[in-house]
């Protein structure tokens, strides 16, 4: 436990889904009073009775957060930092209405997935927008727990202005074990490293059905997620950026699509977690609404803006949006991903492209 003096304030945390609960777990024992800022009045009853209980393969642990609604609270600067843990499209109407709560100079941190880094930056200032990089695959259970599916997440820190890396190392400590922290990283260069291995996994895994160790089992499969992060990295670098490493393999090693080298950095992020299925793929799932226009289609989108091809992700995202075109299951199935001269094609697509 720090000492008083070092002792840190009282942190928010928009949203309650699984990474809310998982940092709330991760921070409280660093000494921080959490409050997650729900919007559900019986979740809010739910977490100030129950508190978070956290779990990962190997532990279990129980932490006491307050949790209230951000618009029943009284304007005032109470907090002194506060992490962003909604999905992408409600990124905007969730900081809006934290920031009022806030402390003139409290950083505002997304742990989110997706490009939302400026739309924070827009509303809180660029100086007090961070970023938090996840490698961190969790599940909620109910109101008040949480799952993480493995005992080694990891978690890059990151400032959205280069002058701001300083204060990277308070927001560090704020977050304790299990998680592994790394500061100072090239946030962009590294949301676009996560977007590539979210639009390459989280849609095949919704699709098929399957885990990440099923889908990486399968040479076909292996051969889409190539292209797949192929083509976002062709779309980074027509945009100016530069994306951190995939998956372990340098950007530019994807480029020239399914390779022997993509393919072993396929199965070696797939053995890190071979149960995993992804946060889009739950939402497929329980047909939720899905980030896949802030993963997928920010990619299509910005690479139509700079004139590059994505027919992969482009059919993959109508495929996932759209009706399923005539005849085509409602899941793909894993025999029906073949591997042809040419590409990798899915059974039953009526013109053997389309999916
Ligand atoms: N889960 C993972 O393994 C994982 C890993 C890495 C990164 N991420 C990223 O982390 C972000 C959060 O994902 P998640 O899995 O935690 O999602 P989640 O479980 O669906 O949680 C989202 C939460 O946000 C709440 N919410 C929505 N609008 C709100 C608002 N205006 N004010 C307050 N709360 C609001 C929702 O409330 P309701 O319950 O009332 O709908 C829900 O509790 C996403 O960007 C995701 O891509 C997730």
């Amino acid at each position: 436990m720090p000492a008083e003096a070092e002792r840190p304030g009282r942190v928010a945390i928009v949203g309650g889904g699984a990474i809310a609960r998982f940092l709330a777990a991760c921070i409280v024992p660093r000494g921080a009073a959490v409050t997650l800022l729900v919007r559900r009045r019986e979740q809010c009853a739910a977490l100030r009775a129950q508190g978070i209980v956290a779990a990962t393969p190997s532990s279990r642990w129980r932490v006491a957060v307050d949790a209230a609604r951000a618009g029943d609270m009284p304007p005032g600067p109470v907090f002194s930092a506060l992490f962003v843990c909604v999905k992408s499209a409600q990124t905007a109407e969730a900081v809006a209405a934290c920031l009022p709560l806030l402390r003139g100079d409290a950083p505002v941190i997304s742990a989110q997935n997706g490009l939302n880094d400026q739309v924070i930056a827009g509303l809180a200032g660029a100086n007090r927008a961070f970023g938090l990089v996840l490698s961190c695959p969790c599940e909620s259970v109910g109101d008040t727990r949480v799952r993480c599916l493995t005992d080694a997440p990891s978690i890059a820190c990151g400032a959205v202005a280069d002058d701001n890396r300083g204060r990277l190392a308070a927001i560090g400590r704020l977050i304790g074990p299990p998680v592994a922290l790394r500061g100072g990283i090239d946030l962009t260069a590294e949301r676009w490293s996560k977007l590539a291995l979210n639009c390459a996994t989280g849609p095949l895994l919704a699709l098929t059905g399957l885990t990440l160790g099923d889908l990486a089992r399968i040479p076909a499969a292996r051969g889409l997620v190539a292209t797949i992060v192929a083509e976002v990295v062709a779309t980074a670098r027509a945009t100016g950026v530069r994306p951190a490493p995939i998956a372990g393999l340098a950007a530019g090693d994807w480029i020239a699509g399914p390779t022997a080298l993509a393919d072993a950095a396929i199965l070696r992020f797939a053995a890190r977690n071979p149960g995993g299925r992804s946060s889009l793929a739950a939402d497929y799932d329980r047909g939720r609404s899905s980030e896949i226009e802030d993963l997928l289609g920010v990619v299509v989108r910005r690479a139509a803006s700079v004139g590059v091809a994505t027919p992969v992700c482009g059919r993959l995202l109508r495929r996932f949006t759209g009706p399923a075109p005539p005849g085509a299951p409602t899941r793909i199935a894993p025999e029906d991903l073949l591997e042809q001269p040419g590409g990798v094609f899915i059974r039953g697509i009526p013109d053997g492209h389309e999916f």
